[in-house]
């Protein structure tokens, strides 16, 4: 097994995550180039299948396309109904850390041991209608847990306010070296909310690359969230 390095989402915890999805797919290099000059560290990469979710994205070809022009962290969200048989692929792409949604997995450990075994770090995430007790037996094995705020399968929908009870709880059994995501409908106000929550990673698509001035937008909503936590949040 080879040895993942050392956490690099370590510091500082408070970030955004563009997703790639809002971005110009006719220009996704310039999109993550542009982000990424701004001192962007995470870029999240929405993977669908059109069987988990009503909806195609992008898959391997593409990220491995992508590699080799960012050194930004792939945080990958596998909205597919096996990831652990295509994990291989997309280790193999370039990503950095391979999501996957527990509503696929009846025996989440078998996944995140696969996943480990390529050599990549592992999260998981729940719909918005999966109750935190189906994760928290292997909450301990991960090294972040994705809230999805929206029903997984499209960008710029509206945040759903359940998320938030969802953040609070699972901020009280994660440790310090683990990262709680949130993803969909995330602007300024609820960056805001969701930072003071206890989340820590900030996905982003249509507040940040659906917007003119994609830099501006990312620092505007770091702000909020910064505001949001009174620096309590390195
Ligand atoms: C939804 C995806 C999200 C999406 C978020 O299925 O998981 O990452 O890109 O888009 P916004 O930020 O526009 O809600
Ligand atoms: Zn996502």
């Amino acid at each position: 097994m080879q040895a993942p390095p050392a956490w690099p989402l370590a510091e500082p915890r408070l970030r955004i995550a563009p997703s790639l999805l809002a971005a110009d797919f006719a220009r996704l290099a310039d999109d993550v180039a542009r982000v990424e000059a701004a001192g962007c560290q995470v870029l999240h990469l929405d993977v669908m299948d059109g069987h988990f979710v009503p909806n195609i994205s992008f898959g391997v070809p593409v990220i491995e396309k992508l590699r080799p022009h960012s050194r930004m962290f792939f945080d990958t969200h596998l909205m597919i109904t096996d990831p652990l048989g295509y994990a291989k692929a997309f280790a193999g792409a370039g990503c950095d850390l391979l999501t996957f949604h527990i509503e696929v997995a009846p025996e989440p450990r078998a996944v995140i041991e696969g996943i480990r075994r390529l050599g990549v770090r592992v999260g998981i995430t729940l719909n918005p209608d999966t109750p935190v007790s189906a994760i928290a037996p292997v909450v301990p094995e991960v090294d972040l847990v994705l809230v999805m705020s929206v029903w997984p399968g499209f960008g710029g929908q509206k945040f759903i306010e359940h998320a938030i009870d969802k953040l609070r709880e699972l901020a009280g059994l994660l440790r310090p070296d683990q990262r709680l995501e949130i993803d969909g409908g995330i602007g300024p106000e609820t960056a805001g909310r969701a930072a003071a929550a206890g989340a820590d990673t900030l996905v982003a698509g249509s507040a940040v690359f659906g917007r003119p001035d994609p830099v501006a937008a990312m620092a505007e909503l770091l702000q909020s969230a910064r505001a949001a936590t009174g620096g309590k949040q390195p």
